[in-house]
């Protein structure tokens, strides 16, 4: 098992986190067991962030201990990456819109007492203010306002402070190519954020740009 970032390994060319609730899985994954550890398989087809990571992510701002806000935690797939990653210093904040959703990730939240489940439009970071500070805003919401979500929820990092947003573009508009909507998300955040790396997600997902971004 090689370790390529703080909590991220891979082996065989397929990606793992070191499963923080062993004897449990959460979509199905294969759980490999070496050296009297268990790692869970993070499908990079089923996860935002581990296609990135394939597609050659060079910074990795979530790591153990982390705190992190994570807007878009629908049933808890890549979440629970997140939470073996941070383990039992960090915290994930997972924020979700919706109650069916929620329903299936309050099971996910048994088993890992780093998540804290939210259930709130991430437009409305108001409505959690009391998260506080955190290292990173990650967010992948799939919605037509997502980057003035992110540029909304920065109030909750530092300057320097890193975000990750995954941009569909399907989900702003359909009528435009995928590089007109780029350049528009980009000059909403540009504003707030510094841009630091920028990958597509293709083949894992169409029309999919992901973003690793610096608080101004
Ligand atoms: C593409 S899915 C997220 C998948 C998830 N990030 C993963 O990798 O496991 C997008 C999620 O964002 C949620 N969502 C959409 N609009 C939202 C909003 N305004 N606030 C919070 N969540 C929202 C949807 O309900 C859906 O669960």
């Amino acid at each position: 098992m090689r370790e390529i970032f703080r909590g991220v390994y891979e082996e065989g060319g397929k990606l793992y986190t070191l499963n923080f609730a062993p004897g449990t899985k959460v979509y199905g994954e294969d759980v490999l067991r070496a050296g009297g550890k268990e790692y869970r398989s993070w499908m990079p087809s089923r996860s935002k962030l581990g296609s990135a990571i394939k597609k050659g992510l060079k910074e990795m701002p979530i790591m153990p201990g982390s705190k992190v806000l994570y807007l878009g935690a629908a049933t808890g797939t890549t979440v629970s990456h997140v939470s073996d990653i941070v383990g039992g210093e960090g915290e994930v904040y997972a924020v979700e819109i919706s109650a069916h959703s929620m329903k299936s990730l309050l099971q996910v939240c048994e088993h890992r007492g780093n998540i804290i489940p939210i259930l709130a439009d991430a437009g409305r970071p108001q409505e959690y203010e009391e998260v506080g500070g955190v290292d990173v805003v990650f967010e992948d919401v799939a919605h037509p306002d997502q980057a003035e979500m992110m540029v909304k929820n920065a109030r909750f990092l530092g300057k320097g402070g890193y975000a990750m947003i995954a941009i569909k573009s399907q989900s702003i508009d359909v009528t435009k190519r995928p590089e007109e909507i780029y350049a528009r998300v980009e000059k909403e955040l540009e504003g707030t954020f510094e841009v630091v790396e920028r990958i597509s997600l293709e083949p894992y997902e169409r029309d999919h740009l992901f973003l690793l971004l610096r608080k101004k």
